[in-house]
Parts: C-alpha cells; structure tokens; sequence
C-alpha cells in the first residue's frame, strides 16, 4: 500500500463548510418540509453582472473563430486583465502596483491555500483566532504543525485572539514568526483595519523579517471613506507583504473562479544561507509549473469589471448585500443579541445567547427557525460562543430569516 502524506491524520475536523453541509443534509431528510434558508457559507446570489456576461459571451466567441482562437494563456493571466487590475484597484487608489506584480488565478482559496509552498518547512506561522480555516489547515497538511489540542488549536502555530475586548483586531505576536496571516474586512468577525492598525502590522513584519499574507479579498465591501482598501496603501508594505484578491464576493463569480495574487518585485525572502531571494520569481515558478492559467473567457469576464457598466454593477450589488447585512444587524439588535461586522464586510458575527456554544447555536437555529448560519467555533476556539450569518442571500429570504429567528428567540 502507497504511504499516505499523515499531516492529514492531524485536521482535527471536516472542512467546515462541507460539515456544514452534512448536518443540513441530516436535518433535510428528517424534515423534509423545511424550507431551510441558508445564510451559512457566504456564497453570492445575485446573477452575474451584464457586463461579465456580455464579454464572456465575446470571448467565447472569438475562441469560436480561426483568427480569435486562443489556446494556452499566459501562466500569470493576460496582459488586458493585469492592466485594468493594476489601473483598476491600485493606480486609482494612488497605489503603485505593477501589472507583472500580478498573478491571475483561478480564485483567492487556492491562492491563500498555496502560498505556503513557497516558504520553508520550518516557517513559523501566527494566524488570529477566529479565523478562514483554509490558512491553518494547508499549514497542518504541508507538515509546519503537531496535532491539535482539545480546542482544536495546534501546536507550532501561534494563534493571535481576536476578542469583544481588542474589536477583533489582533496584536502582533510577541515573539518573531516568518508569515502572517492576516484578513481585511474580516472572515468570520466583519471586523476591519484601519490605518493605523495595518501601519503597526507593517512596522513589525519589517521589523522581524516577516511576511503579511493579506487577503482582502472583501475589499469592496469597506464602505467608511477613510478605510484602506489595500495593505499597499500603507508606506513599506512593498518590503513585507502579499496580497490575495477575488472576483468571488465582488462580481459574483463564486462559481465563474478568479481571482489574483500582487507580489512586489521588492519583497523577499532568505534561503538557508542567509542569501535574500525574492518571493516573485519563486511564485511564478511555482504557477508555470504547477498552473495554466484562468481561462480566457473568465479573464475576459474579470476585466469587464473594470468598465464603467461593470463597476457600476458591482456596486449596484454589494449596495444589495449590505442593505441585507444592515436589515440582519438591526433585527438581531433589537432581540437583544450582541452583534458586530456587517458594517465594512458582508458577514454579521454575533454572540451566541446565554453563552450557549456555537454548535449548540448553530442546532438550535437549523431547528427552531430552520436558518443555517456558521458556528464561530469552526472558525477556531475564540470564534467559540459566536455565529456568523452572511449577508449574501435573497432580500426577502433574509427577511424571512429575521422573521423566523424573531419567532424562535424573541421574548
Ligand atoms: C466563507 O463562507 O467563509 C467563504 O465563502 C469561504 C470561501 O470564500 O472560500
């Protein structure tokens, strides 16, 4: 028998979100007339933008044609979306970075889940506690970590808490670590990151040698004017930080997958001489081999998001989703439930009442008001005692949901 990779004998559970799944599924067959509202994973419902269709529909097209066919694309995207990416999200923004610092990919979960590769085996890691699982398990899988304890944190990892009491913020580690990661708008709290609070971030990694692993990919969502939308708005952050974006939250292309990664030419690591290597080159290498790049029609989809039609449809429907995020706040606060997020990000995180566990939460609200939601717990064990329920859903399921939950715990 083949020896099997045993860092995957240490996940301490399921992936959440298919968990997830299995117990709405147990639900579902032993109450088939549920009409169970799912505000769980945060996955977008809004048909895609006219514009993203108009240029798929092109692109196909042309790839229908002698003269338009395309077969491989170039590993690190087309040229057309790097430069409305790099005009797009950064230039406007008074923010320099290159269309060759960006690598198109097939969306920021494989990005987040892959960056690891390129670092050491002995890499120190620190990620706050709750967090996007996908950072800790590739982690655990790639052999940086022991097992986990009671509370499913493990050992070798430096869990950063993001509590009531810091606003979910967390402080740098007390004591040196190669990589960070970090995300703005916050999965799971909504919690995010103003300037000053990513200027202490940037002055330490730069201080210790370390990498910012930034995921921002709810940029969009930040509604307060004054809020960085990029961890390169902040002065040194070229030196020390890597940036993951994606198509999924903003375009609606959960489904459709694109995202993209910025490496500074600047920023680099050391091999085990001491010699610096930059991380660019290390990342390319890493695509050509391992990745053929998002396909043309989707690329050709991403760029109309740069349009004027395409931007104002985006907005049109993150406009959608925070008037959701809005109408699940004030009706959880006047039930007396504690809630933050919802304000900068798409997710509402909320205390669980009576100091009941997030699972047990999580049961009772599949049972009594049949609304999934995601238990904090499986965010990590400060998540513990919190739920997240997510504003990407239907205007009037998520009224339902309110109305339901009024029902099952109002007083
Ligand atoms: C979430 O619900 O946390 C996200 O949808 C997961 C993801 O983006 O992969």
């Amino acid at each position: 028998m083949a020896r099997i990779n045993d860092n995957y004998l240490k996940l301490a559970a399921g992936y959440l979100f298919p968990e997830i799944s299995r117990r709405v599924d147990a639900f579902r067959e032993s109450h088939p007339d549920a009409a169970i509202i799912p505000l769980g994973i945060g996955d977008v419902v809004l048909p895609l933008p006219q514009s993203v269709r108009d240029a798929m529909h092109r692109a196909v097209d042309e790839l229908g044609t002698d003269e338009g066919f395309r077969g491989y694309g170039p590993y690190e995207g087309y040229d057309f979306l790097r430069e409305a990416i790099a005009e797009g999200d950064f230039r406007s923004r008074g923010v320099e970075v290159s269309p060759d610092e960006i690598f198109v990919s097939d969306g920021s979960k494989c990005d987040s889940a892959n960056i690891q590769e390129i670092f050491a085996q002995s890499a120190t890691i620190a990620v706050p506690d709750p967090v996007y699982p996908v950072y800790v398990d590739t982690n655990v899988m790639a052999g940086r970590t022991g097992v986990a304890d009671a509370d499913g944190r493990y050992q070798g990892i430096e869990y950063l808490p993001c509590t009531e009491q810091n606003g979910f913020l967390p402080e740098p580690p007390s004591r040196p670590v190669d990589l960070v990661y970090l995300c703005f708008p916050n999965n799971p709290t909504g919690a995010v990151a103003d300037r000053a609070a990513l200027g202490r971030w940037v002055a330490w990694a730069r201080e210790n040698g370390a990498v910012l692993l930034f995921d921002a990919a709810y940029e969009l969502y930040i509604g307060e004017p004054e809020l960085p939308h990029s961890i390169y708005e902040i002065e040194g952050a070229r030196e020390c930080a890597i940036e993951f974006r994606s198509f999924s939250k903003s375009a609606g292309f959960t489904g459709v997958r694109c995202g993209y990664v910025v490496i500074p030419r600047e920023l680099e690591g050391r091999d085990e001489s001491g010699r610096a290597v930059g991380l660019h080159g290390l990342w390319a290498r890493r695509s050509n081999t391992k990745f053929n790049g998002a396909s043309y029609p989707v690329q050709c989809g991403a760029a109309a998001v740069y349009t004027d039609a395409g931007r104002r449809e985006i907005l049109a429907n993150r406009d959608y989703y925070m008037a959701n995020a809005r109408q699940i706040r004030q009706g959880l606060d006047e039930l007396g439930f504690t809630v933050y997020g919802g304000v900068n990000a798409p997710y509402v995180w909320l205390k669980t009442p009576g100091g009941a566990g997030s699972w047990d939460f999580f049961d009772a609200m599949l049972e009594r008001a049949n609304v999934v939601g995601t238990p904090g717990a499986g965010f990590g064990a400060c998540g513990e005692g919190f739920f997240r329920l997510s504003a990407f859903g239907r205007e009037d399921a998520i009224k339902e949901a309110i109305d339901r939950i009024r029902q099952a715990f109002g007083s």
